[in-house]
């Protein structure tokens, strides 16, 4: 395997392509939990060796409850990295939370059902089942490592943030919004769930980097899909530029 990454990216909705990003060579990779959704991209972004994985498959044919999330986590815990950032496009419930903003969740609340929630599911009464501490979902280390970098962009960024986990694929109705407001959420989206908690149980340091690309349902004036792409466009070059000036910097020691 090439020389180890310092960092894996899991690109989402309208980041399967990193600008920025010089491939250097693919490898696929199957795990004992099927294949993960594309093969793991090596490469530089901005000087630093990551390694990069488009959670929804290279053409964007995979569905949010579609996803190998453990072959995913997995595939990049066996490439050697032991940061993630994981992108992500989502809906902004609460007022700050404006289309093209860049968010860093610090809590979410899972609403997913049906999907594959933990690696402790081999042949029952093998292995002990360990029951993760998932108290703070994002891992602090990457989450200040991201929020530093937005500061030195000199750019606006929301450091705080619960993401509501969605099942999807179709967007939430208004009263679904409203109940997640209810419940704290300030961000929906469809994929922090499981992924944040495979990775936790891999003990892999990650954290999400939220793209708000539309007003939640019933909080916007227009159709959530007229305003997606100009502000997912917004969102992204935002977040390129943050993971620019965040790569300046090591990232943070794991305790
Ligand atoms: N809801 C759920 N997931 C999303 C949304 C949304 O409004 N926007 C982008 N991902």
């Amino acid at each position: 395997m090439p020389g180890k990454p310092i960092l894996a990216i899991i690109g989402g909705t309208g980041t399967s392509e990193m600008e920025g990003f010089v491939e250097e060579r693919r490898t696929e990779i199957s795990t004992p939990w099927g294949s993960p959704s594309a093969p793991l991209r090596w490469g530089h972004l901005f000087g630093t060796r990551i390694v990069f994985l488009a959670r929804h498959g290279d053409r964007h044919a995979l569905a949010p409850h579609q996803v190998n999330y453990r072959a995913n986590l997995w595939a990049i815990d066996s490439a050697g990295a032991r940061s993630v950032v994981a992108l992500a496009a989502v809906g902004g419930i609460t007022s700050a939370m404006e289309p093209g903003s860049v968010v860093v969740p610090d809590q979410l609340i899972d609403y997913t059902y049906g999907r594959a929630q933990t690696f402790s599911d081999g042949e029952g009464g093998k292995d002990p089942v360990r029951h993760v501490d998932f108290t703070d979902p994002y891992d602090e280390g990457i989450r200040n490592w991201l929020i530093a970098g937005a500061r030195r962009a000199d750019l606006p960024r929301i450091e705080r943030a619960t993401y509501g986990v969605t099942q999807g694929p179709r967007l939430e109705t208004r009263q679904e919004i409203r109940r997640m407001e209810q419940d704290g959420c300030d961000i929906v989206g469809m994929t922090s769930m499981p992924e944040a908690a495979l990775a936790r149980e891999l003990g892999l340091s990650y954290a999400c980097c939220a793209l708000v690309s539309n007003w939640a349902a019933g909080k916007g004036i227009r159709p959530i899909h007229d305003e997606l792409e100009e502000s997912l466009r917004q969102a992204l070059a935002r977040t390129r530029l943050i993971l620019e000036a965040a790569l300046t910097t090591p990232l943070p020691e794991r305790p």
